[in-house]
Protein backbone atom coordinates (compact mmCIF):
# COMPACT_ATOMS: atom_id res chain seq x y z
CA UNK A 1 0.00 0.00 0.00
CA UNK A 2 1.03 3.61 -0.70
CA UNK A 3 1.92 6.32 1.31
CA UNK A 4 -1.55 8.43 1.75
CA UNK A 5 -1.58 11.85 1.47
CA UNK A 6 -3.57 13.90 4.68
CA UNK A 7 -3.51 17.02 3.60
CA UNK A 8 -1.38 18.70 1.14
CA UNK A 9 2.46 17.63 1.64
CA UNK A 10 1.41 15.64 5.12
CA UNK A 11 1.50 11.63 4.35
CA UNK A 12 0.81 8.21 6.64
CA UNK A 13 3.45 6.56 6.24
CA UNK A 14 3.16 3.68 8.75
CA UNK A 15 2.69 -0.12 9.16
CA UNK A 16 -0.50 -2.31 8.63
CA UNK A 17 -0.46 -4.94 11.34
CA UNK A 18 -3.39 -7.38 10.05
CA UNK A 19 -2.42 -10.29 12.26
CA UNK A 20 -1.96 -9.21 15.85
CA UNK A 21 -4.56 -10.46 18.14
CA UNK A 22 -3.34 -10.05 21.43
CA UNK A 23 -1.63 -6.57 22.33
CA UNK A 24 -0.28 -7.05 25.58
CA UNK A 25 -3.28 -8.54 27.03
CA UNK A 26 -5.64 -6.54 24.44
CA UNK A 27 -7.57 -8.75 22.29
CA UNK A 28 -7.19 -7.35 19.08
CA UNK A 29 -9.88 -8.67 16.77
CA UNK A 30 -9.18 -6.35 13.88
CA UNK A 31 -5.55 -5.58 14.06
CA UNK A 32 -3.71 -2.46 14.45
CA UNK A 33 -1.90 0.12 12.76
CA UNK A 34 1.54 1.65 13.83
CA UNK A 35 0.57 5.22 12.51
CA UNK A 36 3.57 7.45 11.41
CA UNK A 37 3.37 10.84 9.60
CA UNK A 38 5.52 12.96 7.18
CA UNK A 39 5.63 16.52 6.69
CA UNK A 40 7.42 18.06 3.76
CA UNK A 41 8.77 21.29 4.07
CA UNK A 42 11.85 23.00 4.28
CA UNK A 43 12.85 21.12 7.49
CA UNK A 44 11.19 17.45 6.33
CA UNK A 45 10.37 15.75 9.46
CA UNK A 46 8.65 12.87 10.74
CA UNK A 47 6.22 12.43 13.30
CA UNK A 48 7.12 8.39 15.23
CA UNK A 49 8.47 5.31 14.07
CA UNK A 50 7.10 1.89 14.23
CA UNK A 51 7.11 -1.48 16.12
CA UNK A 52 10.22 -3.53 15.33
CA UNK A 53 9.22 -5.78 12.34
CA UNK A 54 7.21 -2.64 10.67
CA UNK A 55 10.57 -0.60 9.98
CA UNK A 56 10.96 -1.86 6.00
CA UNK A 57 7.47 -1.53 5.37
CA UNK A 58 7.34 2.21 6.41
CA UNK A 59 10.47 3.30 4.64
CA UNK A 60 9.46 1.63 1.38
CA UNK A 61 6.92 4.24 2.43
CA UNK A 62 8.55 7.32 2.91
CA UNK A 63 10.44 6.41 -0.33
CA UNK A 64 8.04 7.08 -2.63
CA UNK A 65 7.53 10.33 -0.89
CA UNK A 66 11.50 11.35 -0.76
CA UNK A 67 14.21 9.50 0.44
CA UNK A 68 14.87 8.50 4.05
CA UNK A 69 18.16 10.16 3.73
CA UNK A 70 16.73 13.59 3.02
CA UNK A 71 14.65 13.46 6.53
CA UNK A 72 15.93 16.22 8.71
CA UNK A 73 13.56 16.12 11.94
CA UNK A 74 11.99 12.82 13.81
CA UNK A 75 9.85 13.75 16.98
CA UNK A 76 9.20 11.03 19.10
CA UNK A 77 5.68 11.64 20.86
CA UNK A 78 5.75 7.85 22.32
CA UNK A 79 8.49 5.58 23.57
CA UNK A 80 6.69 2.32 24.25
CA UNK A 81 7.79 -0.27 21.80
CA UNK A 82 4.44 -0.66 19.24
CA UNK A 83 5.90 3.24 18.37
CA UNK A 84 9.54 3.76 19.18
CA UNK A 85 10.35 -0.23 19.22
CA UNK A 86 11.98 0.72 15.64
CA UNK A 87 13.51 3.99 16.21
CA UNK A 88 16.68 2.99 16.52
CA UNK A 89 17.21 1.11 13.13
CA UNK A 90 15.36 3.64 11.65
CA UNK A 91 17.23 6.99 13.46
CA UNK A 92 20.66 5.08 12.28
CA UNK A 93 18.82 4.78 8.87
CA UNK A 94 17.76 8.54 8.40
CA UNK A 95 20.36 10.34 10.45
CA UNK A 96 18.10 13.23 11.66
CA UNK A 97 19.98 16.18 12.23
CA UNK A 98 17.18 16.58 15.32
CA UNK A 99 15.37 14.43 17.23
CA UNK A 100 12.89 16.40 19.29
CA UNK A 101 11.53 14.37 22.94
CA UNK A 102 10.49 14.80 25.87
CA UNK A 103 12.63 14.70 29.09
CA UNK A 104 11.15 11.53 30.12
CA UNK A 105 11.19 10.03 26.72
CA UNK A 106 14.57 10.24 26.38
CA UNK A 107 15.04 8.73 29.82
CA UNK A 108 12.93 5.84 28.96
CA UNK A 109 14.49 4.99 25.72
CA UNK A 110 18.15 5.41 27.40
CA UNK A 111 16.34 2.57 30.00
CA UNK A 112 15.19 0.54 26.45
CA UNK A 113 18.24 0.66 24.32
CA UNK A 114 20.94 1.42 27.01
CA UNK A 115 23.39 3.25 24.45
CA UNK A 116 21.91 6.25 22.82
CA UNK A 117 24.00 8.08 20.78
CA UNK A 118 21.50 10.53 18.57
CA UNK A 119 21.10 13.72 18.49
CA UNK A 120 18.34 14.31 20.90
CA UNK A 121 16.86 17.68 21.60
CA UNK A 122 14.76 17.88 24.74
CA UNK A 123 10.97 19.83 24.05
CA UNK A 124 8.56 20.95 26.62
CA UNK A 125 4.90 22.31 26.74
CA UNK A 126 4.73 25.38 24.75
CA UNK A 127 7.87 24.61 22.48
CA UNK A 128 7.73 25.43 19.05
CA UNK A 129 10.26 24.44 16.10
CA UNK A 130 9.86 25.89 12.78
CA UNK A 131 9.76 23.44 10.01
CA UNK A 132 9.77 26.12 6.79
CA UNK A 133 6.08 27.32 7.01
CA UNK A 134 4.96 25.30 9.27
CA UNK A 135 5.55 25.14 13.29
CA UNK A 136 5.10 22.25 15.28
CA UNK A 137 4.18 22.80 18.60
CA UNK A 138 4.42 20.34 21.25
CA UNK A 139 2.36 19.62 24.27
CA UNK A 140 3.55 17.49 27.06
CA UNK A 141 0.62 14.65 28.23
CA UNK A 142 2.50 12.62 30.93
CA UNK A 143 0.50 9.92 31.98
CA UNK A 144 -1.44 10.01 28.63
CA UNK A 145 -0.61 7.22 28.87
CA UNK A 146 3.28 6.98 29.59
CA UNK A 147 5.42 9.03 31.32
CA UNK A 148 7.54 10.17 28.12
CA UNK A 149 3.71 10.87 26.12
CA UNK A 150 3.60 13.95 24.35
CA UNK A 151 1.56 15.65 21.62
CA UNK A 152 2.55 17.57 18.41
CA UNK A 153 0.28 20.41 17.12
CA UNK A 154 0.59 22.07 13.74
CA UNK A 155 -1.06 25.48 13.81
CA UNK A 156 -0.54 26.56 10.40
CA UNK A 157 -2.71 23.13 9.38
CA UNK A 158 -4.93 22.96 12.17
CA UNK A 159 -3.53 19.35 13.09
CA UNK A 160 -3.17 17.32 15.76
CA UNK A 161 -0.35 14.54 15.99
CA UNK A 162 -1.82 12.86 19.40
CA UNK A 163 0.39 9.97 19.65
CA UNK A 164 -1.96 6.93 21.57
CA UNK A 165 -4.82 9.36 22.58
CA UNK A 166 -8.06 8.96 19.92
CA UNK A 167 -6.76 5.78 18.81
CA UNK A 168 -8.30 2.81 17.67
CA UNK A 169 -6.82 -0.77 17.52
CA UNK A 170 -8.26 -1.04 13.77
CA UNK A 171 -6.22 -2.28 10.74
CA UNK A 172 -7.74 -1.16 7.59
CA UNK A 173 -6.90 -0.13 4.19
CA UNK A 174 -8.59 3.06 4.57
CA UNK A 175 -7.10 6.11 6.93
CA UNK A 176 -10.03 8.37 7.27
CA UNK A 177 -12.74 8.06 9.72
CA UNK A 178 -15.41 9.05 6.70
CA UNK A 179 -14.29 5.79 5.03
CA UNK A 180 -15.08 3.15 7.30
CA UNK A 181 -17.63 1.95 8.89
CA UNK A 182 -18.69 4.44 11.82
CA UNK A 183 -20.24 2.04 14.18
CA UNK A 184 -16.97 0.08 14.18
CA UNK A 185 -15.02 3.22 14.46
CA UNK A 186 -16.65 4.20 17.68
CA UNK A 187 -16.84 0.61 19.02
CA UNK A 188 -13.02 0.36 18.74
CA UNK A 189 -12.54 3.59 19.80
CA UNK A 190 -14.20 2.98 22.92
CA UNK A 191 -12.57 0.11 23.33
CA UNK A 192 -9.50 1.74 23.11
CA UNK A 193 -10.32 4.30 25.77
CA UNK A 194 -11.68 1.66 28.09
CA UNK A 195 -8.70 -0.94 28.32
CA UNK A 196 -5.74 2.01 27.72
CA UNK A 197 -6.88 5.44 28.22
CA UNK A 198 -9.37 5.05 31.15
CA UNK A 199 -7.17 4.95 34.35
CA UNK A 200 -5.96 8.50 33.22
CA UNK A 201 -9.49 10.19 32.68
CA UNK A 202 -8.13 12.96 35.10
CA UNK A 203 -5.54 13.55 32.72
CA UNK A 204 -7.54 13.86 29.89
CA UNK A 205 -9.61 16.20 31.48
CA UNK A 206 -6.52 18.48 32.03
CA UNK A 207 -5.85 17.91 28.30
CA UNK A 208 -9.09 18.51 27.72
CA UNK A 209 -9.15 21.88 29.09
CA UNK A 210 -5.84 23.02 27.51
CA UNK A 211 -7.15 22.67 24.70
CA UNK A 212 -9.66 25.22 25.24
CA UNK A 213 -7.22 27.63 26.83
CA UNK A 214 -5.20 27.46 24.10
CA UNK A 215 -7.97 28.25 21.56
CA UNK A 216 -6.35 25.20 19.75
CA UNK A 217 -8.22 24.81 16.85
CA UNK A 218 -8.12 21.13 15.58
CA UNK A 219 -9.57 20.08 11.92
CA UNK A 220 -7.15 16.68 11.95
CA UNK A 221 -6.28 14.59 14.70
CA UNK A 222 -4.12 11.96 13.73
CA UNK A 223 -3.74 9.28 16.34
CA UNK A 224 -0.63 6.74 16.33
CA UNK A 225 -3.15 3.85 16.14
CA UNK A 226 -6.26 3.46 13.23
CA UNK A 227 -7.79 6.07 11.04
CA UNK A 228 -7.17 9.48 10.72
CA UNK A 229 -10.09 11.96 12.34
CA UNK A 230 -11.01 14.44 9.90
CA UNK A 231 -14.73 14.49 9.58
CA UNK A 232 -15.60 13.17 13.24
CA UNK A 233 -13.62 15.38 15.13
CA UNK A 234 -15.65 16.91 17.23
CA UNK A 235 -17.47 13.48 17.62
CA UNK A 236 -14.25 12.04 19.24
CA UNK A 237 -13.44 15.12 20.86
CA UNK A 238 -17.37 15.03 22.79
CA UNK A 239 -16.92 10.85 23.72
CA UNK A 240 -13.35 11.49 25.17
CA UNK A 241 -15.09 14.22 27.26
CA UNK A 242 -17.65 11.94 28.03
CA UNK A 243 -15.68 8.83 28.96
CA UNK A 244 -12.74 11.12 30.77
CA UNK A 245 -15.56 12.54 33.05
CA UNK A 246 -17.03 8.97 33.51
CA UNK A 247 -20.34 9.70 32.40
CA UNK A 248 -22.04 6.19 31.11
CA UNK A 249 -24.87 4.99 29.25
CA UNK A 250 -28.44 4.07 30.78
CA UNK A 251 -27.37 0.38 31.09
CA UNK A 252 -26.97 -2.34 33.58
CA UNK A 253 -23.22 -4.70 32.68
CA UNK A 254 -24.21 -8.41 34.39
CA UNK A 255 -20.68 -10.20 34.56
CA UNK A 256 -20.52 -13.13 36.36
CA UNK A 257 -19.43 -16.79 36.22
CA UNK A 258 -20.65 -19.86 37.68
CA UNK A 259 -20.22 -23.18 38.86
CA UNK A 260 -22.96 -25.24 38.91
CA UNK A 261 -25.96 -22.52 37.45
CA UNK A 262 -26.70 -21.50 40.84
CA UNK A 263 -24.61 -17.62 40.07
CA UNK A 264 -26.11 -17.89 36.67
CA UNK A 265 -29.76 -18.25 37.69
CA UNK A 266 -29.37 -15.23 40.34
CA UNK A 267 -27.90 -13.54 37.28
CA UNK A 268 -30.59 -14.00 35.06
CA UNK A 269 -33.19 -13.08 37.88
CA UNK A 270 -31.46 -9.39 38.20
CA UNK A 271 -31.68 -8.87 33.84
CA UNK A 272 -35.10 -9.92 34.09
CA UNK A 273 -36.09 -7.21 36.89
CA UNK A 274 -33.48 -4.66 35.26
CA UNK A 275 -35.57 -5.43 31.88
CA UNK A 276 -38.71 -4.73 33.88
CA UNK A 277 -37.84 -1.50 34.52
CA UNK A 278 -37.11 -0.36 30.74
CA UNK A 279 -33.61 -0.40 31.09
CA UNK A 280 -30.98 -2.53 28.92
CA UNK A 281 -28.89 -4.87 30.88
CA UNK A 282 -25.96 -6.78 29.36
CA UNK A 283 -25.05 -10.50 30.71
CA UNK A 284 -21.31 -11.32 30.00
CA UNK A 285 -20.00 -15.08 31.56
CA UNK A 286 -16.59 -14.82 32.45
CA UNK A 287 -15.84 -18.36 30.79
CA UNK A 288 -17.20 -17.79 27.69
CA UNK A 289 -16.44 -13.82 27.26
CA UNK A 290 -13.29 -11.87 26.21
CA UNK A 291 -12.12 -9.63 29.22
CA UNK A 292 -11.30 -6.42 27.19
CA UNK A 293 -14.82 -6.62 25.75
CA UNK A 294 -16.33 -6.63 29.15
CA UNK A 295 -14.47 -4.07 30.49
CA UNK A 296 -15.72 -1.82 27.05
CA UNK A 297 -18.97 -2.53 28.52
CA UNK A 298 -18.36 -1.25 31.77
CA UNK A 299 -16.57 1.70 31.06
CA UNK A 300 -20.48 2.20 28.88
CA UNK A 301 -22.70 0.97 31.12
CA UNK A 302 -23.68 2.97 34.35
CA UNK A 303 -24.61 -0.17 36.42
CA UNK A 304 -22.58 -3.13 37.14
CA UNK A 305 -23.90 -6.03 38.90
CA UNK A 306 -21.07 -8.53 39.55
CA UNK A 307 -21.31 -12.83 40.74
CA UNK A 308 -19.17 -15.50 41.40
CA UNK A 309 -19.47 -18.60 43.34
CA UNK A 310 -17.57 -19.36 45.80
CA UNK A 311 -14.54 -21.41 44.97
CA UNK A 312 -12.50 -22.45 47.87
CA UNK A 313 -13.27 -19.45 50.16
CA UNK A 314 -12.49 -17.19 46.83
CA UNK A 315 -13.59 -15.92 43.67
CA UNK A 316 -14.00 -17.92 40.80
CA UNK A 317 -10.46 -17.69 39.19
CA UNK A 318 -12.11 -15.80 35.74
CA UNK A 319 -13.63 -13.36 38.16
CA UNK A 320 -10.85 -12.61 40.12
CA UNK A 321 -8.82 -12.34 36.88
CA UNK A 322 -11.59 -9.94 35.38
CA UNK A 323 -11.39 -8.00 38.93
CA UNK A 324 -7.81 -7.34 39.18
CA UNK A 325 -7.85 -5.91 35.20
CA UNK A 326 -10.79 -3.73 35.87
CA UNK A 327 -9.70 -2.37 39.12
CA UNK A 328 -6.47 -1.48 37.00
CA UNK A 329 -8.52 0.29 34.77
CA UNK A 330 -10.58 2.52 37.42
CA UNK A 331 -13.73 2.99 36.39
CA UNK A 332 -15.94 5.44 38.32
CA UNK A 333 -19.41 6.74 39.26
CA UNK A 334 -20.65 3.38 39.04
CA UNK A 335 -23.86 2.18 40.78
CA UNK A 336 -23.29 -1.47 41.88
CA UNK A 337 -24.53 -4.91 43.12
CA UNK A 338 -22.51 -8.04 44.17
CA UNK A 339 -24.50 -11.29 44.55
CA UNK A 340 -23.43 -15.26 44.11
CA UNK A 341 -23.72 -18.94 45.32
CA UNK A 342 -21.97 -20.70 47.77
CA UNK A 343 -21.62 -24.19 49.25
CA UNK A 344 -19.99 -23.97 53.25
CA UNK A 345 -18.64 -21.00 53.94
CA UNK A 346 -19.33 -18.17 51.04
CA UNK A 347 -16.70 -15.41 51.38
CA UNK A 348 -17.20 -14.73 47.51
CA UNK A 349 -19.54 -12.15 47.74
CA UNK A 350 -17.43 -9.96 50.07
CA UNK A 351 -14.46 -10.20 47.96
CA UNK A 352 -16.83 -8.40 45.01
CA UNK A 353 -17.82 -6.22 47.31
CA UNK A 354 -14.43 -4.87 47.95
CA UNK A 355 -13.74 -4.89 44.24
CA UNK A 356 -16.79 -2.39 44.31
CA UNK A 357 -15.66 -0.37 47.11
CA UNK A 358 -12.28 -0.15 44.83
CA UNK A 359 -13.83 1.41 41.85
CA UNK A 360 -15.56 3.65 44.46
CA UNK A 361 -19.26 2.54 43.27
CA UNK A 362 -22.25 3.49 44.82
CA UNK A 363 -23.33 -0.06 45.97
CA UNK A 364 -27.05 -0.77 46.22
CA UNK A 365 -26.93 -3.92 48.82
CA UNK A 366 -24.79 -5.64 51.29
CA UNK A 367 -24.44 -8.25 48.90
CA UNK A 368 -26.86 -11.54 48.16
CA UNK A 369 -25.60 -14.77 49.15
CA UNK A 370 -27.24 -18.21 48.14
CA UNK A 371 -26.44 -21.23 49.97
CA UNK A 372 -26.33 -24.01 47.12
CA UNK A 373 -29.19 -23.31 44.16
CA UNK A 374 -31.43 -20.18 44.79
CA UNK A 375 -35.19 -20.47 45.83
CA UNK A 376 -37.67 -19.31 44.21
CA UNK A 377 -38.14 -16.74 46.93
CA UNK A 378 -34.51 -16.03 46.35
CA UNK A 379 -34.88 -15.28 42.72
CA UNK A 380 -37.71 -12.59 43.39
CA UNK A 381 -35.02 -11.01 45.44
CA UNK A 382 -32.77 -10.70 43.04
CA UNK A 383 -35.47 -9.39 40.42
CA UNK A 384 -36.10 -7.01 42.86
CA UNK A 385 -32.85 -6.17 43.15
CA UNK A 386 -32.69 -5.83 39.77
CA UNK A 387 -35.36 -3.37 39.55
CA UNK A 388 -33.68 -1.63 42.12
CA UNK A 389 -30.40 -1.39 40.43
CA UNK A 390 -31.90 -0.32 37.21
CA UNK A 391 -33.88 2.39 39.35
CA UNK A 392 -30.56 3.64 40.66
CA UNK A 393 -29.24 3.94 36.97
CA UNK A 394 -32.25 6.02 35.81
CA UNK A 395 -31.38 8.33 38.76
CA UNK A 396 -28.03 9.23 36.82
FE1 LIG B 1 0.52 2.71 21.10
FE2 LIG B 1 1.31 3.45 24.27
O1 LIG B 1 1.62 2.78 22.58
Amino acid sequence: MDPVKIKEEIYWVGGIDWHIRNFHGYTTIRGTTYNAYLIIDEKITLFDTVKHGFEEEMLERVSKIVSPERIDYLVVNHIEPDHAGGFSYIAQKIKPEKIFITKNGKAGLSAYLHNLDFPFEEVKTGHEVKIGKRTVKFIETPMIHWPDSMISYIPEEKLLISQDAFGQHYATSKRFDDEVDPCVLIQEAAKYYANIVLPFSPQVQKLLKTVKDLGLKIETICPDHGVVWRSKVKDILDLYEKWSSYQADERVVIVYDTMWKSTEKMANAIAEGVFKEGVDARMFKLSTSDITDVMTEVMLAKGIALGSSTLNNNLLPTMASFLTYMKGLRPRKKVGLAFGSYGWSGEAVGQLNEYLKEIQAEVIHEGLKVKYAPTEEVLKTCEELGRLLAQKVKEG
